[in-house]
């Protein structure tokens, strides 16, 4: 009996190692083949900056044309930034499973603004498709700042409108409009376009780690699904909202709510003296 029953453990002990060590497998795998696809991300604007400066250093170039190139070098570059601060976060989310360990100050952030800034340095990258991207100042520019970690916010933002660049129809119009919900004391904000279809399946899916849709791969096949996902998380750490939904036009809409105050007293906030310098 006990001589059963001690094999028995040990077999029940050896099939739990051959799953751990199959686990680990899977594990190291992901992990190469998201190091691949990082890297490959990251050379990609790399390569195309390098490019361009070799053009508009080795020919004759006009003034105007120069200005073209620089304003690309600026848009890849913003890419990269883009990348690079997504990797950031990914990896601190793998770590922590946790965006905790980035609690930064919380400051007062003017989300019109914000918007107006970065649609601002996406909009170089639907000048080849003719994707062109508005915000709706009113009624957005009147909603109170929202008191949060703004290089998080700011990343949602940036997720979504890459996003809307990139997924959205040849020749159609990004609009990103907002406001004031006063009952919820939040702020409401909305990025819409025409775009590669989704269907129900895939809205139910896309906040996932790595979701992407067949549309998305075939689009941008170095594409990693961690935007969204990314996005939802930080949206959460500041007690919001994410949505996906479709307008009465049919366009696709992506919905953040934050509430104007929501962590205020959970972290350190930043004065008015040390605000930084920066334009945003
Ligand atoms: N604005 C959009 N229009 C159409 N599809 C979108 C849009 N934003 C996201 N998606 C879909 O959601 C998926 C996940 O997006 P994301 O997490 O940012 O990853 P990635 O952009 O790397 O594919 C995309 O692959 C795409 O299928
Ligand atoms: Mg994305």
């Amino acid at each position: 009996m006990n001589v059963q029953s001690s094999e028995e453990q040990m077999a029940a002990l050896k099939e739990e190692n051959r799953k751990l060590r199959e686990e680990l497998d899977r594990r190291n795998r992901e992990r190469i083949e998201y190091l691949q696809n990082v890297s490959h991300q990251l050379v990609a604007p790399l390569n195309a900056i390098k490019w361009h400066i070799e053009n508009i250093t080795s020919a004759r170039v006009g003034v105007e044309r120069a200005q073209k190139v620089l304003r690309s070098v600026y848009s890849q570059a913003t890419i990269a930034v883009h990348l690079a601060k997504n990797f950031a976060l990914m990896s601190n989310l793998e770590a922590d499973h946790a965006l905790n360990a980035l609690l930064e100050p919380l400051e007062p952030v003017n989300l019109c603004r914000l918007l107006i800034n970065l649609s601002d340095d996406f909009q170089p990258q639907g000048w080849d498709r003719e994707v062109q991207i508005g915000v709706e100042a009113r009624p957005l520019e009147s909603a109170p700042d929202v008191l949060v970690i703004k290089s998080l916010v700011s990343q949602v933002f940036s997720n979504l409108i890459e996003n809307a660049v990139k997924y959205a129809s040849k020749a159609s119009a990004i609009v990103i409009d907002g406001s004031h919900m006063p009952t919820r004391e939040a702020v409401s904000v909305n990025v819409r376009n025409y775009g590669i279809p989704l269907k129900p399946q895939d809205m139910e899916r896309i906040f996932e780690r790595g979701y992407r849709t067949q549309e998305a791969k075939n689009m941008y096949p170095a594409g990693t699904g961690f935007g969204l996902y990314i996005a939802k998380k930080i949206v959460q750490l500041h007690e919001g909202t994410i949505t996906v939904s479709f307008d009465d036009r049919r366009r696709i809409v992506f919905t953040v709510t934050l509430p104007i105050r929501a962590l205020e007293g959970k972290t350190k906030e930043r004065g008015p003296k040390d605000d930084s310098p920066h334009r945003r």
